[in-house]
């Protein structure tokens, strides 16, 4: 995830810069950047990879005067991990550092080129400094071509801007990414994306607020707030504990993370939407030519999301899909024919026995695919073709936003074959992308739901296990609802299909058997139910999820009126990963390294 460092003083600037980088280090990064202002004369630096990479290419490069600097850790989204892809982005005399996302990027910049300017990136950033440029040349006020720009941005984003057109000054703004700016006891003024860097440093901070934006010098800090009106700092004292820093005021990265996925899904999707049609500029369509069926692989919660891929694929692109659990395939001997596209998915892409799989059906000619969340990774190096997921760094074991971000490009991928092989109608492809545009209001937590989700955990702290069950794609949910609890709770659960419980399991249901129900109101709803009644009856304690009210169920999680079910399933997902997270904690055990397990299993 990306990172945002700035610093305006006398002290060394560079030092600054870029020991506030690796306060970052922990969010992940695969390029960093600096741009320094000093006497009127810029420079910057960057670097693909590690930031000593970084600090190697600054390391004849002294700061000693007063100057302004701005520098980035750049996770990519839009554009690979390239040194012209890396922040700070300059215009003519301005550079440029940002998080989050520019949704109109792609307006603005037809309009710039028009224009004459010629980008050099491939990021969504790039035109902010452009952008301002263009400002600044109408209006010959920097502060007013600042807010011009701001006024003519959409989506989510920190902003550190440094132009010679104001010399000693860092212009800032802030809507949907987080930002500071901290004082030291010198006066001099620190700036980040999160507590972390400015611990050590700064004494006090203002935390900025949706729509604050303006510009700090060497004695000033102004900000305005998004109805242009000045407003003061609400200085707070700063933290001294940087772990708890890093997990940004949330008890744990797993609680963290779960509160992410909605801006991480929005990164998921951005360049891929268009009105009618979805876009991968990651590879060829002709991948998929002579493609009758996907065979998916994977392990532990990337098997559930493929699993949650074989019901759309099927459902949507009409081609013929399986998903198997890659440890299994290894030595199976299996068939394997070259209208198959092999498709591998790993949130690390370094699984050993995913990674085998990838390669058995590159030595079997088949065509591959991985659906993964870290560039450059094994698999993303093996692979033909790859998608990101955008998730940024998990840090939690159990894994959660990864997880949400493979579904949401499941979903896309099955309309993108969709598209190829004409299996969906124009106005069904036009409604499913609506669809997916609203994930990420879907996955954000509800302060109630939370609330009602940490309430309701006291009563399954203990039973002689858990059966999370589900119809269609809310089995995989099920499944991967189970496995988060098992992973961090330690208690036993399952997930299995709602219509299959009276085979077997129901035999278990007594009141120390704990069923949560996944209802959803638009798929199945009447059969799910029968089958919650089923268990209901036989006096298992039911906690059932839903948009509809049940009054067969001990407890009930409710769930908002979606319009379709796919919404329903993020929804969903976010209870089933609270469950989880308030159960482990009530119990006291470590939710972000629990025992036994490893984030990354590279072993057989
Ligand atoms: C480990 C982790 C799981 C993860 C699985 C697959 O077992 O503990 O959370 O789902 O590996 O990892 P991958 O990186 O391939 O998605």
């Amino acid at each position: 995830m990306c990172g945002i460092v700035g610093y305006i003083g006398k002290k060394n600037t560079k030092e600054i810069l870029l020991e506030g980088l690796k306060e970052l280090e922990y969010r992940g990064y695969d390029s960093a950047g600096i741009a320094v202002l000093e006497n009127g004369n810029f420079s910057s630096f960057k670097a693909v990879g590690k930031l000593i990479n970084l600090e190697e290419k600054t390391k004849d490069f002294i700061t000693e005067k007063f100057a302004a600097g701005i520098g980035h850790t750049r996770w990519a989204t839009h554009g690979k991990p390239t040194e012209l892809n890396a922040h700070p982005h300059l215009g003519e005399s301005s550079y440029v550092v940002h998080n989050g996302i520019i949704e109109n990027y792609a307006q603005l910049k037809e309009k710039l080129i028009n224009d004459g300017v010629i980008f050099l990136s491939q990021t969504d950033t790039e035109v902010i400094v452009h952008q301002f440029e263009k400002n600044l040349s109408n209006t010959k006020d920097p502060l007013k071509a600042f807010e011009k720009t701001i006024d003519e941005l959409e989506g989510a984003y920190a902003i550190l801007l440094v132009t010679k057109a104001q010399k000693d000054t860092i212009f800032f703004a802030k809507n949907g990414s987080p930002m500071l700016v901290g004082v030291d006891e010198d006066n001099e003024k620190y700036f980040a994306s999160s507590d972390t860097p400015l611990i050590g440093h700064a004494t006090k901070v203002n935390y900025f607020e949706d729509g604050d934006w303006g510009y700090v010098s060497n004695d000033k800090i102004v900000i305005f707030d998004k109805e242009k009106k000045e407003k003061k700092p609400t200085f707070k004292t700063l933290s001294t504990n940087k772990l708890s820093a890093q997990k940004d005021g949330y008890r744990f990265f797993m609680e963290k993370e779960i509160y992410e996925q909605s801006n991480v899904i929005a990164d998921t999707l951005l360049g891929r939407l268009h009105d009618n049609e979805v876009i991968f500029d990651e590879f060829d369509k002709s991948l998929f030519d002579g493609i009758n069926e996907i065979k998916l692989c994977a392990c532990g919660t990337s098997y559930h999301s493929a699993l949650s891929a074989t019901y759309l694929f099927e459902r949507y692109a009409k081609i013929k899909t399986s998903v198997e659990i890659a440890s299994e395939f290894r030595y199976r001997n299996p068939i394997m024919t070259k209208d198959t596209l092999f498709v591998v998915i790993s949130q690390s892409g370094e699984t050993a026995d995913t990674l085998e799989t990838l390669k058995m059906a590159k030595n079997a000619g088949l065509k591959t695919l991985v659906i993964c969340n870290v560039d450059n990774s094994s698999m993303v190096r093996l692979a033909d073709a790859c998608i990101l997921t955008r998730a940024g760094v998990e840090k939690g074991v159990a894994s959660t936003k990864a997880f949400a971000t493979q579904v949401t490009v499941f979903w896309m991928l099955s309309l993108y074959i969709a598209q190829l092989k004409k299996s969906i109608e124009i106005k069904e492809l036009a409604k499913q992308i609506s669809l997916i545009r609203h994930i990420p209001t879907s996955v954000k937590v509800a302060d109630t739901l939370h609330e009602k989700i940490k309430r309701i955990s006291k009563r399954y702290l203990h039973g002689h296990g858990f059966f999370f069950i589900g119809r269609d794609i809310f089995f995989p949910l099920a499944l991967e609802g189970a496995l988060k609890l098992k992973e961090i709770s330690y208690l036993h659960a399952e997930g299995y299909p709602s219509g299959e419980m009276k085979h077997g399991p129901i035999a278990l249901a007594d009141p120390e058997l704990f069923t949560i129900a996944l209802l959803p109101q638009h798929l199945l709803y009447d059969k799910a139910k029968s089958n919650v009644e089923e268990l209901s009856a036989r006096d298992s304690t039911i906690c059932a999820i839903s948009a509809m009210e049940f009054d067969k169920a001990d407890d009930f999680i409710p769930i908002s009126t979606c319009q379709d079910y796919m919404l329903e399933f993020f929804e969903m997902m976010v209870v089933v990963q609270l469950l989880s997270l308030e159960i482990s904690i009530r119990l006291g055990n470590d939710v972000d390294m629990p025992r036994n397990l490893a984030k990354s299993v590279t072993v057989e």
